[in-house]
């Protein structure tokens, strides 16, 4: 009975979790990037801002998929998708292109096994040509 029990929660925990990318975020994200997505600069960077700049130039998709963080979370892909997408709308709605098209899971399959090995360094390639 108990080991039933603990079968019909763990299922429907599962579920549960499965069920929102707010509590994919809650599980697999905030333990670094904190509830608020404001993180802890300059070791963890604030997904406030900053991902809606990056998902508007060539190549930033692709950084916010293959970024450890995201790339290497234990969710599917479609999950993974859904909660880049829920971050950009939930803390990034000031810096998101209007014409912002959301992740799909064929995006996110594309890109996900070539996790970054340096992160920092793709990061600065992609804000480079726009310095002064
Ligand atoms: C163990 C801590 C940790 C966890 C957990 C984590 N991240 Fe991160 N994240 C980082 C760090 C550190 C960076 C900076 C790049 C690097 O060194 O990996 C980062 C960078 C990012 C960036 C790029 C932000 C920018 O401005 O360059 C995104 C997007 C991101 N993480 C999303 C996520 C998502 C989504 C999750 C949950 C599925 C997640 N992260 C879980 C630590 C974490």
């Amino acid at each position: 009975m108990a080991r039933l029990l603990s079968i019909v929660t763990s299922h429907t925990l599962a579920s549960w979790a499965n069920a929102s990318p707010q509590v994919d975020y809650a599980l697999h994200c905030t333990g670094c990037h904190l509830p608020d997505g404001s993180g802890l600069p300059p070791d963890v960077p604030s997904l406030r801002g900053d991902p809606g700049r990056i998902a508007a130039l060539p190549g930033g998709r692709e950084y916010l998929i293959r970024v450890p963080g995201s790339s290497q979370a234990p969710l599917d892909d479609t999950e993974l998708a859904a909660v880049l997408n829920w971050l950009l709308v939930e803390f990034n709605a000031e810096t998101l292109p209007s014409r912002w098209k959301p992740f799909t899971s064929s995006e996110v399959a594309k890109h996900r096994p070539r996790v970054l090995e340096d992160p920092a360094r793709a990061r600065a390639a992609l804000f480079k040509p726009y310095e002064e």
